[in-house]
């Protein structure tokens, strides 16, 4: 079954939380689509799991758009989002041109790091029918800036800034947000703030879905995890097993435990 995006704010409103996860190749969308994942993200950390980076920033559209191709052909019916590398959408016509390029591709929404400044972009993009994840909190984008992984919005003014431009995106046309690295508590007021679906890594029990790194999820990456990351595979025995075990614990509202989240 393909999952459109209307399912998305279907399961919102019905209380369903849903499952998504990277996806790089042909084969791991063929796993994790038939494991029932209903959203594949071409993310940019490929260029820390696939690439061997130690950061995101050296990833280019045209990486992007080769995975998209690659994922494309192993997807099951999930929903295909892809990100907008590091400086991809520095202007209108960048913005509109790499998103078009990584529609053409087969993505089916996009998703840039930031807050408000990033609405009128938004706007652009879903004028010109290009769905929209803006992507909150920790950006990893903006490494430099932040001065490191750190979880985000712990400061009352910062989370109130959080939230509402969180709502100015909402506003702006987005689809769905995504927040990264967020206290619990945070997660949950944005997440029942919005009308959109809200998609957490690092953010809490209460957010409307569920995403992880696959390579964090099958204990591939080398180095010390984040707190947020879950080894699926320690107690499955195989790759579809992990992954499936990974939609029903999201689905159970039994991951994240509280050993996941940030106070
Ligand atoms: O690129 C990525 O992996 C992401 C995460 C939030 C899943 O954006």
């Amino acid at each position: 079954m393909k999952v459109s995006i209307n399912q998305f704010s279907k399961l919102k409103s019905q209380g369903e939380k849903f499952a998504c996860l990277t996806s790089y190749s042909y084969c791991e969308a063929v796993a994790s689509s038939q494991a029932g994942v209903e959203l594949l993200l071409v993310g940019d950390s490929l260029g820390m799991v696939v690439q061997g980076h130690d950061s995101s920033l050296p990833v280019t559209i045209a990486d992007v758009a080769y995975h998209v191709r690659c994922v494309r052909r192993g997807n099951h019916g999930a929903f295909l989002m892809a990100d907008l590398p590091f400086m991809s959408y520095y202007s209108e016509s960048a913005t509109l041109e790499n998103a078009a390029l990584l529609m053409r591709e087969g993505a089916q929404a996009v998703k840039l790091e930031g807050g408000a400044w990033l609405a009128e972009s938004t706007r652009l993009l879903v004028e010109r029918g290009v769905p929209v994840c803006a992507h909150m909190g920790l950006t990893p984008q903006s490494v430099n800036h932040l001065g490191g992984y750190r979880v985000q919005g712990r400061d009352p003014k910062r989370a109130k800034k959080m939230i509402d431009e969180a709502l100015v995106l909402q506003d702006a046309g987005a689809s769905f947000v995504l927040l990264e690295c967020i206290p619990t508590e945070l997660g949950q007021v944005i997440s029942e703030r919005l009308e959109v679906p809200v998609i957490g890594i690092g953010a809490g029990p209460h957010t409307d879905g569920q995403i992880m790194v696959l390579h964090d999820l099958l204990g591939l990456y080398p180095g010390r995890a984040a707190k947020f990351v879950k080894n699926f595979l320690t107690e499955s025995t195989d790759v579809q097993s992990a992954i499936r075990n990974f939609v029903m614990a999201v689905k159970a509202q039994e991951f994240p435990a509280p050993e996941h989240c940030y106070d």
